[in-house]
């Protein structure tokens, strides 16, 4: 459809001059929108950072150009997806290997990008020297606290002054269908009791004061039953409380934001409601993992519409909850997509039992999806009374 302009014209015909009216259409004043504008440019009106993790294989795959294109233009944040990770940086004990993770660092500078450190402390992917000395006796308790403070001072160390928020303590507690009570767990709690936690955030704070500090975890978008036996955030929203009046060095609490399709949804309030919460206890939030996967079933598979649409739609809206939800809260500092493409996601690999994709903002080909466009709506309508600009979070000192 073209559009009128509200111009005046005038008509040459036969030797004769003759002004024609056209009738008005009043033109806009303000300001227009970007023909096609991205994530980072939408996100920068209220100063929200958007961001991916990144898979350096796919960043550095020369055949791949678009991977690389997308992460530049699209994103104001980058993590590592896996390479700030124990098992990458220190394969063999005493040797640390940053190549990859020095590489994305250069490569955010480059591209004006802030750098979300992930992980320190983690039950998964430590190096097999680590978890099977602990499994042979070779490294006892006294030793293994030693070596969580080495790792964590050299990481921080390493890459300070450059990590804008460092996951310090990632999935440290138990989900509500394991045995309850909620409680803490994995490889540190068994080994070093729940003392580590706040020890990781002290190690860390000491290694770069500047930068801020989050507990991170899944499952923790919204309250259930407010009671800390069954209701994992307010577990987690427990234990911040009292790292907090500890005077122990945390800043923000992460939500992955790791949701499927199928267990039905939030709504926009209760995840802001869970936000709110977090930041009442003075800390930052951010959504640090953002995907919504789907079964993917025989008919989707086969590209069946009747199928395929609901759950591109379902996540389209999942999307949108949280980023309104973020969006609701100026204490939501940022909000980061685990992998932006079905070609590079880590759904099809890992949820294979019944198989699930269909998770992240492009398809396959680089094709968005309707989640991106969700996103890039609520960001585009975004703005004052109920979304103000971001308060940014100064490190906790205690
Ligand atoms: C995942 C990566 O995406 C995969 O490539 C890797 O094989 C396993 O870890 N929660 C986290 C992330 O905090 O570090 C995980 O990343 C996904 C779940």
């Amino acid at each position: 459809m073209k559009m009128r302009r509200s111009i005046t014209v005038t008509v040459v015909s036969i030797g004769i001059l003759a002004a024609v009216a056209v009738p008005a259409i009043a033109s806009y004043g303000g300001p227009t929108r970007p023909a096609n504008p991205t994530l980072r440019e939408l996100g920068a009106r209220t100063g929200l950072a958007v961001g991916s993790a990144v898979d350096m294989a796919a960043l550095d795959d020369a055949a791949d150009p678009q991977y690389r294109a997308l992460v530049a233009s699209q994103f104001s944040t980058v993590t590592p997806e896996n390479v700030m990770k124990w098992e990458v940086v220190e394969p063999t004990r005493g040797t640390y290997d940053w190549t990859k993770a020095d590489e994305l660092i250069a490569f955010a500078q480059t591209n004006h990008q802030r750098v979300r450190g992930h992980v320190l402390a983690w039950s998964n992917q430590l190096p097999g020297w680590l978890t099977t000395g602990v499994s042979n006796g070779t490294i006892g308790t006294t030793e293994l606290r030693a070596l969580l403070k080495k790792h964590i001072t050299d990481v921080v160390a390493h890459f300070k002054g450059r990590i804008w928020q460092w996951d310090v303590v990632n999935e440290a507690v138990s989900d509500p269908w394991e045995t309850p009570p909620i409680h803490n767990k994995g490889f540190w709690f068994d080994h070093l009791g729940a003392g580590y936690i706040a020890d990781a955030f002290r190690w860390a704070h000491a290694a770069d004061p500047k930068a801020l500090l989050f507990y991170n975890d899944y499952n923790i978008e919204a309250f259930g039953s407010n009671n800390a036996r069954d209701d994992k955030t307010q577990f987690v929203y427990d234990m911040v409380k009292g790292l907090r009046s500890a005077g122990v060095p945390i800043d923000g609490v992460g939500s992955q934001g790791h949701l499927g399709t199928q267990y039905g949804d939030y709504d926009t309030f209760q995840v802001a409601d869970a936000l709110q919460k977090f930041s009442d206890l003075g800390v930052a939030t951010a959504f640090t993992e953002v995907d919504v996967r789907s079964v993917i079933t025989p008919a989707v598979a086969a590209n069946d519409s009747g199928e395929v649409n609901p759950r591109i739609q379902a996540s389209a809206f999942n999307y949108s909850v949280l980023m309104q939800a973020c969006l609701s809260s100026p204490h939501c500092i940022s909000f980061t997509v685990w992998g932006f493409t079905d070609k590079h996601s880590w759904v099809p690999g890992w949820f294979t039992n019944p198989p699930e994709g269909l998770a992240t903002l492009y398809d396959q080909n680089y094709q968005p999806k309707r989640a991106y466009n969700m996103l890039r709506s609520d960001l585009l309508f975004s703005g004052p009374p109920y979304v103000l600009p971001r308060i940014p979070q100064e490190p906790h000192n205690g």
